[in-house]
């Protein structure tokens, strides 16, 4: 085998063999074919797609590259969730503890913020003492202990996509379907999860801006779940401004805690109840009331169990920006549009994000709104509230947020986008 004939291959919108791709994976995992090797071929995959028999081989690759996990000695069935990534969604927070007090086991994988898509595991981070990292054995008695864990993917699951996703985020190849479908999947199927539900973002603020792209990736992704046994069904969800009311890591925390404390915002509740709905019919408990353990407690408990089995404290004090501005409405009438990838970038300036992969992010930044796309707005209220430690990132935040938003008369028609838009099952 020859990694220059490879990416020649696939240069000329040719099909990789079953035995080309198992060698490329293999050889870039072990360091045999080059980064600049390996980014030419991630192009070529970007221009000229890659065939579902392609993109099933090379996914089985990427979870050949590393170890997989059993949790079959669990009493309870293995339920997961994985989101494409968006602005604002906390949803693994309150939904990985809900879905467990509901009487599934849920091993929650998560990652960090990838450029204005904020990071389930940054977010976590800003409760004091809470740890991300956990051995397998760790993993597996909080899983025992709580019902449900999340915390980062150790380093011998799918190793080949660790090295290949760092290598996509700066080489402009992140947005290719194969290549998102089987990065996800091949985590998900190695973690060893039993069914896995998949919420696909769709809209500005996601990596799939259009309905025709989102369900290409979710079909995608649902057929390589089956494929490998695992029962998978996706929700295409609605990403064009951020979920709830808040952007940033411990502004989400708190939005979070909220919702498992009953209240919070109806967008973050109802798909957070649509989701644990999903993840639990799949894991073979379709009775179970995922809006009855919301209410009465018994999800908040487990999320306080979970928080202090991973070391943190859920009765302490979430850190706070030293530094806010507001922004407000530059005239009456009803909000029509707020842009989630504006809010996003906007929120990733102020420090809620990281620049560069070893940059640390800053708990308390991020953005809060004060109104939703059809809320009626007074000219001169508080639209937005921007929240940093580091005031000289308020005006590159501000720059990002010109456009942002639309009011229009008041009196003028809105219809709200529906938060769940499609199911693809297999
Ligand atoms: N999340 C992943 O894990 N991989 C991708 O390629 C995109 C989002």
């Amino acid at each position: 085998m020859d990694v220059i004939s490879i990416i020649r291959t696939k240069r000329d919108r040719g099909e990789l063999s079953g035995e080309q791709i198992d060698w490329v994976i293999d050889a870039y995992t072990r360091g045999a074919v080059a980064d600049e090797q390996m980014s030419a071929l991630a192009m070529a995959i970007l221009l000229n797609g890659m065939n579902r028999g392609e993109i099933a081989r090379w996914t089985a690759a990427m979870i050949a590259s590393g170890e997989r996990m059993d949790f079959s000695s669990l009493a309870r069935p293995t339920a997961d969730k994985h989101s494409t990534g968006g602005v604002g969604d906390k949803i693994t927070l309150p939904l990985a503890p809900l879905v467990a007090a509901c009487g599934a086991a849920v091993p929650q994988l998560s990652g960090r913020g990838l450029g204005h898509t904020g990071g389930t595991l940054d977010k976590l981070e800003s409760i004091p003492g809470w740890r991300a990292l956990l051995s397998n054995e760790e993993m597996l008695n909080v899983l025992n202990d709580a019902g449900s864990v999340i915390c980062a993917a150790g380093d011998g699951l799918a190793p080949a996509d660790k090295k290949l996703y760092a290598l996509r985020d700066v080489t402009g190849t992140v947005e290719a379907i194969p290549l998102i479908a089987s990065s996800i999947m091949s985590k998900k199927i190695a973690e060893g999860t039993g069914s896995l539900v998949l919420d696909v973002k769709v809209g500005t603020g996601a990596f799939m801006k259009t309905l025709d792209d989102a369900r290409e990736l979710a079909s995608t992704m649902v057929g390589l779940g089956t494929d490998h046994g695992v029962r998978t069904v996706a929700l295409l969800t609605d990403m064009s401004t951020p979920l709830g009311l808040t952007a940033g890591n411990a502004l989400e925390v708190r939005e979070s805690v909220e919702v498992l404390a009953g209240g919070g915002p109806a967008d973050v509740v109802d798909l957070t109840l649509a989701l644990a709905r999903e993840m639990l019919a799949a894991a073979g408990l379709p009775d179970a009331d995922p809006a009855k353990a919301l209410a009465d407690g018994s999800a908040m408990d487990v999320w306080r169990r979970m928080i202090a089995a991973q070391g943190g404290d859920p009765d302490a004090d979430l850190p706070v920006a030293r530094e806010t501005h507001v922004v407000t409405a530059p005239a009456s009438g009803v909000l029509t549009r707020l842009d989630a990838y504006d809010v996003g970038v906007a929120a990733w300036r102020l420090g809620a994000g990281r620049a560069r992969k070893e940059d640390p992010v800053q708990a308390g930044a991020g953005v809060s709104l004060h109104a939703k796309p059809g809320d009626s707005v007074v000219a001169g209220q508080p639209l937005l509230t921007l929240h940093t430690d580091t005031p000289e990132r308020f005006e590159y935040a501000l720059k990002s947020l010109e456009g942002a938003y639309d009011v229009a008369p008041a009196g003028t028609e809105f219809s709200a986008r529906p938060i769940v838009l499609e199911r693809v099952s297999a």
